[in-house]
C-alpha cells in the first residue's frame, strides 16, 4: 500500500478520552440528579456516547437522531432518522462528536425545543470554536480544538476511520487525495 509522505498526529488517546467521559459524566449527573434524556447525533457521537453513559451514575434515557446536510455548501440540514422518544416536558442533552460551524447543533436544539422539551443543553466531545457561524452554547465540552480535521473514535472522513480507538489529526488534503491511505499508519501506532 502506498504511504503518504506526511504524518498523522494523535490528538487524544484512549486514556485521555476516558478521562473526558469521566469528567463530563460527573458534571451531567451533578446537574441532572433526577435524570435526563441524552439525544445522540448519528453517527459521529457513538463512541463518545458509549463511554459517557457508563460514566453517568444516575438515571438517563437514550435516543438517536440522524441528520444529513445538503444544499449549497451543505449548509442545510434535514432529519434522516427521527427520535423514538417523546421529549415534551423532558430535560434533554444533545450529545455530539464535534461542534464546528454550529449549524447542526442549532438545528437540533430548535427541533427539540419545538417538540416541547422542558430544557435543552449540548455536550460535545470537541469544540472547534474558531469556525463558528452561529452562536450556539455548548455547556459540556470535552476539548476545544484548532481548525484541523480529526478522525477516529466515531469521527469519519468519507465514512472511514470511525473505528480507530483514539482521535487523530489528519490533513484533509491528504485524505482527499487518497481516502484510505492512512489505515496502515494509524493502526500501527
Ligand atoms: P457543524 O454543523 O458545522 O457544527 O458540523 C458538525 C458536524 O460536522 C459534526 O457533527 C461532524 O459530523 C462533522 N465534522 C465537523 N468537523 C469534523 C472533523 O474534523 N472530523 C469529522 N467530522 C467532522
Ligand atoms: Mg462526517
Amino acid at each position: 500500500m502506498s504511504q503518504p509522505a506526511h504524518g498523522v498526529r494523535s490528538l487524544l488517546d484512549t486514556v485521555e478520552l476516558a478521562a473526558i467521559a469521566h469528567r463530563l459524566g460527573r458534571e451531567i449527573k451533578r446537574d441532572y440528579p433526577d435524570g435526563v434524556v441524552l439525544v445522540a447525533l448519528l453517527k459521529g457521537s457513538i463512541c463518545f456516547l458509549a463511554d459517557l453513559v457508563r460514566e453517568l451514575p444516575g438515571p438517563c434515557e437514550l435516543d438517536f437522531l440522524g441528520l444529513s446536510s445538503y444544499g449549497d455548501g451543505r449548509t442545510r440540514v434535514r432529519v434522516v432518522k427521527d427520535l423514538d422518544l417523546e421529549v415534551a416536558g423532558r430535560d434533554v442533552i444533545v450529545v455530539l462528536d464535534i461542534v464546528d460551524t454550529g449549524l447542526t447543533l442549532d438545528y437540533v436544539l430548535r427541533l427539540i425545543a419545538l417538540r416541547g422539551a422542558r430544557s435543552t443543553a449540548a455536550c460535545a466531545l470537541l469544540d472547534r470554536q474558531s469556525r463558528r457561524l452561529l452562536p450556539v452554547e455548548v455547556r459540556y465540552v470535552g476539548q476545544v480544538i484548532r481548525d484541523e480535521h480529526v478522525v477516529g473514535y466515531g469521527l469519519d472522513f468519507d465514512e472511514r476511520y470511525r473505528n480507530l480507538p483514539g482521535l487523530e489529526v489528519a490533513e484533509e488534503v491528504d485524505l482527499r487525495a487518497e481516502p484510505s491511505a492512512m489505515f496502515e499508519r494509524l493502526w500501527r501506532r
